[in-house]
């Protein structure tokens, strides 16, 4: 039986205890929104194309996270139920299962979801959800069973002395049928201490109808941590971190210090290589293997090859190949190519240039609209002056050019092959192959001349 199988996440609320303009659910946990995580899950477990619930400032929601999901309004915030109940339309053409997450629980898993879903399938039931037992089960709906078999949820605020005491708690991951879902929904009352219509309801009405729900325990408790507030967000942000630092560690990572490394959900990194402390990586990055990372380097975007060193650097949708140095404190900004063991030293700034196989720059530069061929030496303080204050210029120098420390290279300007560029030289004409170039004052100097000025100036001494 192949059915496909329907997801909806709710992310509606405001979520007050955030004290933020922005919905709750669009704030990041390891700089992915938190909707997106859910969504993110869901999609890996093979739910089609999720579905949103968005409301309070969904536009924000909307804009962020675009077409990989459709979405639906809720106007107004009548709770879980009523929000369930607006994707009503979207899905009123699907038979089958329909998944509904919170999205605001950014540790839920793709194998929990799987597994979630598996179950309702192998136990027939007609409705399936996910529950976990904790030690403080405050502020979470408690599963009340009868005889062992779920019997309904009761809320916190609802929830007598001795319902409070139940430690099984709900996770807000359910899977229902569809028809059941939007058969209930409409009959869902509103009598509650909150006035909302609870999405919870629904199972106690199902157990009401004599159909069978089944209440999973989950073993891994984190599934269900809600983000209410930003010491939880805090909270979830370093649990999520440290699955990921784990999960490249058994893959042949090194991390010094991982309390102190930040790896976003979408970087690879091959073996053998070692991250050092206070490390930032980023984005759609990938990085080789044998590189040595860090410390205090923060990496973008970008694509590193193998065996590359980078140390107190920074590096933003860059490409470096295999073998590249970086560092220290040098910043590589988008569209810097670096062909195989470029090494670029301290204090460098280069932007949408490249630099072809063994050539440096080692000290205080910047390289910006620049092509640089191979075996090139860029000297010490060489600035490319590819502004003019309206438009931005190009340079460029071909292979095996020496460009001596402290020049000014105004462009348009080309450097053809094998040419010198004299220290100090302010380039304003192209340099054709292996040239000369001397842009510069010439020096004079006066034998004798030091001596006389002091003797004018203090005739004493
Ligand atoms: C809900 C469950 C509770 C469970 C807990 C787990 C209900 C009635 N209670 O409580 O049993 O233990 O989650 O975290 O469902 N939302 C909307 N529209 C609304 C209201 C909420 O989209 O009108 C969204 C929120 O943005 C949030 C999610 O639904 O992402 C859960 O809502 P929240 O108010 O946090 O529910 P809880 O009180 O945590
Ligand atoms: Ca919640």
């Amino acid at each position: 039986m192949s059915q496909t199988i329907a997801g909806l996440i709710l992310a509606a609320g405001k979520g007050t205890r955030m004290k933020s303009a922005m919905p709750k659910c669009l704030h990041a946990v390891c700089g992915t929104p938190m909707a997106d995580l859910v969504g993110r899950a869901l999609d890996e477990a093979g739910v089609y194309q999720p579905i949103l619930v968005i409301g309070h400032e969904g536009e924000q929601l909307q804009a962020a996270l675009g077409e990989k999901y459709r979405y639906v309004w809720q106007r107004e915030q009548l709770g879980t139920g009523h929000a369930v109940l607006m994707a009503q339309e979207l899905l009123q053409n699907h038979e089958g299962p329909v998944l509904v997450a919170a999205g605001d629980t950014p540790l839920l898993s793709a194998e929990v979801v799987a597994e979630l879903l598996a179950y309702h399938r192998a136990a027939n039931a007609n409705c399936t959800l996910a529950t976990a037992i904790v030690d403080d089960p405050h502020g979470y709906g408690r599963i009340v069973r009868k005889d062992g078999a779920f019997s309904h949820i009761v809320e916190q605020r609802e929830a007598t002395a001795e319902e409070q005491e139940i430690k099984e708690v709900n996770a807000a991951l359910y899977v229902f049928e569809a028809a059941d879902l939007f058969r209930i929904l409409p009959t869902l009352g509103k009598a509650n201490k909150q006035g909302e219509y609870y999405l919870t309801d629904v199972l106690e009405k199902l157990v009401g109808e004599g159909k069978y729900v089944e209440a999973k325990i989950f073993r891994d408790a984190s599934i269900l941590k809600g983000v209410n507030d930003r010491w939880q967000l805090a909270e979830a942000d370093r649990e999520l971190r440290l699955r990921t630092l784990k999960r490249h560690a058994m893959n042949g990572v090194t991390l010094i210090d991982p309390e102190s490394i930040y790896i976003g959900l979408d970087v690879s990194i091959g073996p053998d290589t070692v991250i050092e402390p206070q490390t930032y990586i980023s984005g759609d990055t990938a990085i080789g293997a044998n590189c040595h990372i860090g410390p205090s380097t923060r990496i973008k975007s970008s694509e590193i090859g193998d065996g590359c060193y980078i140390y107190f650097s920074q590096i933003d949708q860059a490409v470096l190949h295999n073998g590249v140095k970086v560092g220290p404190f040098s910043h590589l900004r988008p569209g810097t190519i670096l062909h195989k063991a470029v090494k670029i030293g301290n204090f460098v700034e280069v932007k949408k240039s490249t630099l072809g196989e063994g050539t440096a720059v080692n000290h205080l530069s910047y390289i910006g609209d620049a092509t640089v061929g191979v075996r090139t030496n860029i000297g010490a303080g060489t600035i490319t002056c590819n502004y003019d204050g309206f438009r931005k210029h190009q340079t460029t120098i071909g292979d095996g050019v020496f460009v001596g420390s402290n020049s000014t290279l105004v462009a348009p300007v080309t450097l053809s092959n094998g040419a010198i560029i004299a220290a100090g030289s302010v380039i304003t004409k192209d340099v054709p192959e292996n040239s000369g170039a001397f842009g510069r004052a010439r020096q004079e100097t006066r034998e004798g001349w030091a001596q006389q000025w002091r003797q004018k100036r203090n005739p004493q001494s």
